[in-house]
């Protein structure tokens, strides 16, 4: 068997990107699926729903059963073969974190509102507030700092606001789960469609495929990254670049 591809790991957002439109997940599912085992990267699924939810999401089998499930915006990770959280995550979390004093701080900005308790956790402080410009986030950064936080803000959607430990996001979650497999970065590929991707298209020597339907804050962030942009939306944008990539073969070799 060939292997046309470099790419060990493939980690892919869920909304706006493999989720959105219901027959391009199951084009993509059927794809996954049908890779032999040796052409298969390590599937990691990585997004802002909490690892319980994301796990019941693919209970319900509408996608693949990936290798690893990032949930909680890089602050929890599940092994899927091991059937565990893996907790060992929460000592690169720790250092400078307090989750009461986060949400004291950052719920004094004007016209915030808490988002849903069950999306919450003690890594993740998540938040609505509409429309806020660089200034606001900058000034609230400079709040969180003073009180002696390392945190890092992660604003997508022009809505949604999360305040995480300093080492979680998306990208940091999944350099920490790279590290652990000892998978290097040149060996991984990243898809996704906001702002709360941004951080794992910009670890060094990840490529990266956004969606066409991505939002310009996301394609502006990840200027001077390796990306391909696909001309199609969602998971069908994802499987053009899974072609690109050769993860997905496009035709025979003789
Ligand atoms: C998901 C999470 C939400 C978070 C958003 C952006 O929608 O449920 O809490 O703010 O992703 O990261």
């Amino acid at each position: 068997m060939i292997r046309c591809s470099d790419v060990r790991l493939f980690s892919a957002d869920l909304d706006g990107t493999l989720l959105g439109n219901p027959d391009s997940t199951w084009r993509f599912k059927l794809a996954w699926e049908a890779l032999s085992p040796e052409a298969k990267p390590l599937l990691v699924y990585n997004s802002g729903r909490r690892v319980e939810n994301i796990r019941r999401l693919i209970a319900g089998g509408t996608l693949p059963a990936g290798d690893y499930y990032l949930g909680g915006v890089g602050t929890e990770v599940f092994d899927v073969a091991a059937g565990r959280e893996l907790d060992e995550i929460h000592g690169h979390l720790t250092p400078g974190w307090d989750v009461a004093q986060v949400r004291q701080i950052t719920g004094r900005l004007q016209g915030i509102r808490p988002q849903k308790d069950e999306v919450q956790s003690d890594f993740k402080s998540s938040w609505h507030l509409d429309r806020a410009s660089p200034g606001t986030l900058r000034a609230l950064e400079r709040d969180l700092a003073r009180a002696g936080l390392l945190v890092k803000t992660v604003y997508s959607s022009e809505r949604d606001l999360d305040v995480l430990p300093l080492h979680a996001t998306k990208g940091g979650g999944l350099e920490w789960l790279c590290a652990r497999l000892r998978v290097p970065l040149d060996q991984v590929l990243v898809t996704g469609d906001t702002g709360n991707d941004t951080t794992m298209f910009q670890l060094p020597g990840v490529r990266g495929i956004l969606v066409n339907n991505a939002l310009p804050e996301l394609a502006r962030a990840i200027r001077g990254c390796s990306a391909f942009f696909s001309h199609r939306p969602f998971a069908d944008g994802v499987l053009e670049g899974l072609r690109h990539y050769g993860v997905l073969y496009t035709g025979y070799r003789h």
